[in-house]
C-alpha cells in the first residue's frame, strides 16, 4: 500500500540533495524518470529530497523521449563539476578518458559518484576507489555488471561473510540472444548477428560484444569484488563467439549441453582463474536455461553453496534501477555521515592459477580421414597426454572424411594445449575443427 505523501512542512524540512547527471542517453533518461516518478518513495526511504539540477549532454537541442526544463542542460562539464551546490555526480555518458577525468574532478571536489561505466571501472576502478576513500566520498558502480541485477551488492554485502569459490556469468545480453537463437532456430552466426543489429541489441561495430571484451570487463570487476583482489583486464583470458559454427551448437545439444558465452572466475587453494569463453553447459545447470538478452550470475560460496542471480542485463529502466539504488545508498550515507567509510580495499595477495592446474572437461570436434586405425590414433594420442574420453560419436562428413566429436574427462589446459600442438603431425593426421570447455558436469 502506498504511504502517505509528506505534508508541506515535512517537505521543507527535508535535506535537499542535488545531482549532476553526466549523460542523458538510454540510462540517463531512465534515471531522470525514476527520480521524477518515484520522488515520494525516495523521500520516505532516504528522508531527503532528491533532484537533478544539471545535465551534461553533447547536443542540448536533440529531440528526447522526456520533457525536461531546457535550463538544466549544459555542454560545459565545469558547470556540473564546479557547482558547489551539487552533492553527487551520476556518470552515464560512457567512454573512458573523459569519464575518468570528470569523475576524478568530482571526487577532488568532494562530490560522491555513481557510475554505470564498466569500461572505466574495469580499467581504472582501483585508482578511483582509492581517491574516493581519500576524499571520504562514495563511489558506487552496481549497473556496470549485469545491468538491473544487484550482483555487486550481493557480493559486497550479501556474501560478505562467506568465501566465494566460483562465479559463472552470462554477462552479455547480445551474445546470449545470438547463441539462444542459433540453438533454438538453427540459424547461422551471420544471420543472428544481423538480426541482433536490426533489433538494436548489437551495435553497428559488434566487436566488443562478440569478441567477449564487454564480458571480460565484467569478469575483472566480479573477480576483484568477489575475491578481494585487484585484477586487471589483461588477466582475463578472452575468446569470443565470432567463429562459432552452427554444427557445434547442435552437436553439443545432442550431448545434452547448451553453448553459452560464459564469464568464469574460479578460485581454488588461493589460486584464481579468470576467463570469458564459449562454454558448453549441462542442460540441467540453471545457467543453461538463461535465454535471449537476459543475464545471470551463478555464485558458489564455501558456506552458502549454490546461488544464482537472474534478470535483465541492460535497458533503460532495469539499468536505471541499479544506478538509482546506488544513489539512494549515497543519500543514506550522507544522512548518516559515513560516506567513503564502506570502501574495502582489495586485501588478498594475487595468485593466478597456472595452466597445469586449470582443469576442465572439453568438447572437441575433429576432422579425420575415414579409414581404419584412425580411432586408435585418436585414443592413443589422448592417452599420451593423460586425457581420457567421457563420450564420443562419429559423424559422416564427406566421402573421405568423418567428424569425430569427443567430450573429455577433466584435463589441464597445459595438457590440452600440448595435445592440440601435436595432432596435425600424427599419421593419419587429425584436424581440430573446434574445442570448447564444458561446465556443470560431463
Ligand atoms: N544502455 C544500457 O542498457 C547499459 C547497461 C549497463 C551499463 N551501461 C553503461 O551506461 C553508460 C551509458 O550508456 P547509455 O547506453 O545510456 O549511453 P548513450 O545512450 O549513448 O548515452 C550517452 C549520453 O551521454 C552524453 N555524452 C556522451 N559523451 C559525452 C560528452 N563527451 N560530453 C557530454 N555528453 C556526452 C550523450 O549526449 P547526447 O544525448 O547529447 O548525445 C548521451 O546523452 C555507459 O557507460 C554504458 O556502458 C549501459
Amino acid at each position: 500500500m502506498k504511504q502517505q505523501a509528506l505534508n508541506q512542512n515535512e517537505q521543507s524540512e527535508l535535506q535537499h540533495i542535488r545531482i549532476g547527471l553526466l549523460g542523458l542517453g538510454t540510462v540517463g533518461t531512465g534515471v531522470y524518470r525514476m527520480i521524477e516518478d518515484y520522488q515520494e518513495d525516495l523521500q520516505h526511504k532516504t528522508g531527503c529530497q532528491i533532484s537533478i539540477s544539471k545535465i551534461l549532454v553533447n547536443s542540448p537541442n536533440k529531440l528526447r523521449s522526456i520533457e525536461i526544463n531546457p535550463d538544466l542542460y549544459t555542454t560545459d562539464p565545469n558547470e556540473v563539476l564546479q557547482d558547489p551546490n551539487i552533492d553527487m555526480i551520476v556518470e552515464v555518458m560512457g567512454g573512458v578518458e573523459e569519464a575518468r577525468e570528470y569523475i576524478t574532478q568530482a571526487l577532488n571536489s568532494k562530490k560522491h559518484v555513481v557510475t554505470a561505466n564498466k569500461d572505466l571501472i574495469a580499467l581504472h576502478g582501483g585508482e578511483l576507489l582509492s581517491l574516493a576513500g581519500e576524499q571520504n566520498c562514495d563511489l558506487f558502480y552496481e549497473a556496470s555488471v549485469a545491468g538491473g541485477i544487484p550482483i555487486l551488492r550481493g557480493l559486497g554485502d550479501g556474501f560478505s561473510s562467506d568465501r566465494i569459490t566460483k562465479m559463472l556469468g552470462i554477462l552479455n545480453g547480445t551474445t546470449n540472444y545470438m547463441l539462444s537463437k542459433m540453438a533454438q532456430e538453427g540459424v547461422d552466426y551471420d544471420t543472428c548477428l544481423k538480426e541482433a543489429q536490426d533489433l538494436g541489441y548489437a551495435e553497428a561495430d559488434p566487436t566488443s560484444d562478440v569478441e567477449g571484451l564487454d564480458a571480460a570487463r565484467k569478469v575483472a570487476i566480479l573477480g576483484t569484488l568477489g575475491y578481494n583482489t585487484e585484477f586487471s583486464l589483461d588477466e582475463v583470458d578472452v575468446q569470443g563467439i565470432s567463429s562459432i559454427d552452427q554444427k557445434d551448437v547442435q552437436y553439443g545439444r545432442e550431448f545434452g549441453y547448451e553453448l553459452k558465452l560464459l564469464g568464469i572466475a574460479d578460485k581454488q587453494n588461493e589460486e584464481v582463474e579468470l576467463s570469458v569463453q564459449p562454454t558448453f553447459i549441462k542442460k540441467s545447470h540453471p545457467l543453461a536455461n538463461v535465454d535471449g538478452v537476459n543475464n545471470a550470475v551463478y555464485v558458489h560460496g564455501e558456506s552458502v553453496g549454490e546461488t544464482m542471480f537472474y534478470g535483465p542485463g541492460a535497458g533503460e529502466l532495469p539499468t536505471a534501477t541499479a544506478v538509482t539504488s546506488d544513489l539512494v545508498t549515497v543519500v543514506k550515507n550522507i544522512k548518516l555521515g559515513v560516506n567513503g567509510k564502506g570502501n574495502v580495499a582489495p586485501f588478498n595477495v594475487k595468485k593466478m592459477k597456472p595452466k597445469e592446474r586449470r582443469k576442465h572437461s572439453y568438447y572437441v570436434r575433429l576432422l579425420v580421414q575415414d579409414e581404419p586405425g584412425v580411432m586408435a590414433t585418436i585414443a592413443n594420442s589422448l592417452a599420451e597426454n593423460n586425457m581420457s574420453i567421457s563420450n564420443m560419436v562419429q559423424k559422416p562428413y564427406s566421402e573421405e572424411k568423418a567428424e569425430v566429436v569427443i567430450v573429455t574427462h577433466e584435463v589441464s589446459l597445459l595438457a590440452l594445449e600440448d595435445w592440440k600442438g601435436k595432432i596435425e603431425s600424427l599419421n593419419p593426421t587429425l584436424e581440430l575443427a573446434s574445442c570448447y570447455a564444458v561446465e556443470g558436469g560431463e
